[in-house]
């Protein structure tokens, strides 16, 4: 049967740690296992702006031996100019994998039905897995491997109803990590994500929380993250989406109530002053470059992971 990765839960968390420590092992042998040998190509469609994920997606695939096939949403026009079902034969019959970043996860659903080929979510506006995996990686390194990521308690503060958001809560309970979301009123994840979360949580023994005080959140935490108030398409909603997160910037006085040795992740694109300030993402405490670093190795550890298990 293809496998799909189209929410962090498309992974059992044995299957997670899989993928995690073929990472691993990719950032310390960029060239162990290359499984697109003879030239296969990847579709990599962008529906949204990117620059991290289209730079990492094509190294990693022609790192594997495969050749990255970008795709511009806007010439592309999926579900507009052509149905999705109609473009996902089309690209199933020549591609090994897709990859798309777009809108509504339905959309990410519907090309997975007919592909026929793995399908990659590289962002939706309600989850951003291969960020949570490449995030996950990092916790790994920076805690002495995959074993450690149990029991660590994931502080996220900000919009908590973003993908990061529920990204974190599906892939952090998959990885048995207790996570806490500081969010205010107003911005709570999807419900039924929260629901999916507590209930993998429960297997794996971590949890799942949602605080609306930015300093209970990140309290003891181990490693905490925030991302962008204005997430791609809100650009219009700038204004309202300022005030109401300012309490749950951040900054030097939230991480200080972290552990002394709590990790800062912030996925990028950071805007320093706003979510986060500089002293803390230039600060010693971060570890955002080797997260940056970390989407090559995870991706390229998941297409294989998917291609392979084919
Ligand atoms: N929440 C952000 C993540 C960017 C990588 C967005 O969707 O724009």
């Amino acid at each position: 049967m293809t496998r799909h990765f189209l929410r962090d839960d498309d992974l059992s968390p044995s299957e997670q740690r899989d993928v995690l420590e073929l990472a691993l092992a990719f950032r310390s042998d960029r060239y162990i296992r290359t499984p697109l040998s003879g030239p296969h190509a990847v579709a990599v469609i962008f529906d949204k702006p990117t620059l991290r994920t289209q730079v990492s997606f094509s190294t990693g695939i022609a790192e594997l031996g495969g050749f990255p096939l970008v795709v511009d949403g806007k010439l592309a026009q999926i579900g507009t100019r052509e149905s999705i079902p109609d473009t996902a034969h089309v690209l199933g019959r020549q591609v090994a994998a897709i990859v798309w970043r777009t809108h509504a996860q339905e959309r990410l659903q519907q090309m997975a039905q007919h592909a026929g080929v793995p399908v990659v979510n590289a962002l939706t506006d309600d989850f951003h897995p291969c960020q949570v995996l490449a995030d996950l990686a990092t916790v790994a390194l920076h805690r002495g491997g995959t074993g450690r990521l149990a029991g660590q308690v994931l502080a996220y503060v900000g919009d908590g109803a973003n993908n990061m958001a529920h990204s974190y809560l599906l892939g952090g309970a998959t990885a048995g990590m207790h996570v806490r979301i500081g969010t205010p009123d107003g911005y709570l994840p999807d419900a039924g994500i929260l629901a999916d979360a507590a209930r993998i949580a429960a297997e794996t023994g971590g949890s799942v929380s949602v605080l609306h005080d930015r300093d209970a959140a990140v309290a003891g935490g181990d490693v905490v993250a925030t991302d962008t108030w204005i997430s791609m398409g809100q650009e219009d909603q700038a204004d309202a989406r300022e005030t109401p997160f300012v309490p749950f910037r951040l900054d030097g006085a939230a991480l200080a109530l972290a552990k002394p040795d709590a990790i800062v992740l912030h996925c990028l694109p950071a805007y320093r002053g706003k979510e986060i300030t500089a002293d803390v993402i230039d600060g010693p405490q971060s570890v955002v470059w080797d997260e940056a670093e970390f989407r090559l190795h995870a991706q390229k550890a998941l297409l294989t992971w998917l291609l392979e298990r084919a």
